[in-house]
């Protein structure tokens, strides 16, 4: 099948674009040719790749037309953030399409109210991310209904593995947290540590992608969680973490007000937006529909993130990873 993948050099897209290569697809990506992938792989030696700015293309209204030149059976949007984006992409496409997956949020979903929450559970979204992704996710679905148009919608959660920092068991990204507690240093969380984080690998969200695009029949018009098989409390978390080298986890807890004031503002925000959304999805639906089996628990996908930071002299511990 020919597959165009747009932003696929990325996160997601380094583990992606290869799988559909291995799978027979002729496949090219757009992006615009800034980043590597963040593993060399042979597969690449086959995609062809178009330098395109979304954002430029998008002012001067070409990117859906210059998308469509590339005649492709199924689209594969990991790049969009606004209606009006993908309103753009989608026209030119409505009609020739075989399938178009988008890649959504659990943040569509804000605050849950019974957990691990469904597809199908009211939002909430409080952010102006997540409420673009909603209005995204919204206008795709009309498009399925009268237009027929063969949407797919996957919501990762954290996306992590080797190559970048995982949100940490703080619920930021300063990689300090992992050293404090390879280290056996206190470290001190908000709250009770009771508050949820959902990661998953990035080659388990492109198995998502894969096994959507495979089960087409009963993806279309769907959306799925694509997250590992169980959230994180920060609490667990930060325990597990230590272990791994060997430590115990010393643990202080200070009411979110507080504790704000012992990180900075940047870490704070983004703590605070983790908290606020405590994601903790099911993947029930994504088991059943399109044969979604992740790889990776939470605890392993960090693991894995943490072995390549450890590698890259990114974090420092005197004892090894377990
Ligand atoms: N990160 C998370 O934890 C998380 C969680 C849930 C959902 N998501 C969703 O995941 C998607 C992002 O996937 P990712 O994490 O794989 O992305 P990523 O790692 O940020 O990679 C972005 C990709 O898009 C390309 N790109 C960036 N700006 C571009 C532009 N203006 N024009 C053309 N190409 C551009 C990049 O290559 P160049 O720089 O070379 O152009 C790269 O290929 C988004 O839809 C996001 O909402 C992310």
């Amino acid at each position: 099948m020919k597959i165009t993948v747009i932003g696929g050099t990325g996160h997601i897209g380094t583990y992606l674009t290869p799988r559909l290569v291995e799978l027979g697809h002729e496949v090219t990506v757009i992006s615009r040719g800034k980043r590597k992938p963040y593993r060399p792989h042979t597969a690449w030696d086959s995609v062809q790749r178009i330098n395109l700015d979304r954002e430029a293309e998008e002012k001067i209204g070409s990117f859906g037309k210059k998308v469509s030149l590339t005649k492709p059976e199924a689209v594969i949007d990991l790049l969009c953030f606004t209606v009006e984006s993908c309103r753009q992409l989608t026209e030119p496409l409505r009609g020739n399409l075989g399938h178009f997956l988008h890649c959504g949020s659990l943040w569509t979903h804000g605050y849950s109210t019974v957990v691990p929450a469904v597809e199908e559970q009211p939002r909430h979204p409080l952010c102006e991310y997540g409420r673009a992704k909603l209005a995204i996710e919204e206008y795709l679905f009309n498009e399925f209904r009268t237009n027929k148009f063969p949407v797919t919608i996957l919501h990762p959660g954290h996306i992590t593995g080797p190559g970048w920092l995982p949100i940490n068991p703080a619920g930021h990204l300063n990689p300090d947290v992992f050293e404090k507690l390879a280290s056996g240093r206190e470290l001190c969380l908000p709250n009770f540590g009771m508050e949820t984080l959902h990661h998953v690998h990035a080659d388990d969200v492109a198995q998502g992608f894969v096994n959507a695009l495979i089960n087409k029949s009963s993806a279309a018009g769907e959306s799925f969680h694509i997250v590992s098989t169980g959230a994180l409390t920060l609490r667990g978390f930060a325990e597990a973490a230590a272990s791994w080298f060997g430590k115990e986890a010393k643990l202080k807890f200070l009411p979110f007000e507080e504790w704000k004031k012992t990180v900075t503002q940047e870490e704070a925000g983004a703590t605070y937006d983790h908290l606020a959304h405590s994601p903790n999805a099911s993947i029930e639906k994504a088991k059943k529909k399109i044969n979604y089996k992740p790889k990776y628990t939470s605890l392993e996908a960090v693991y894995e993130a943490l072995k390549w930071l450890l590698a890259a002299g990114k974090i420092k511990s005197e004892k090894p990873l377990a």
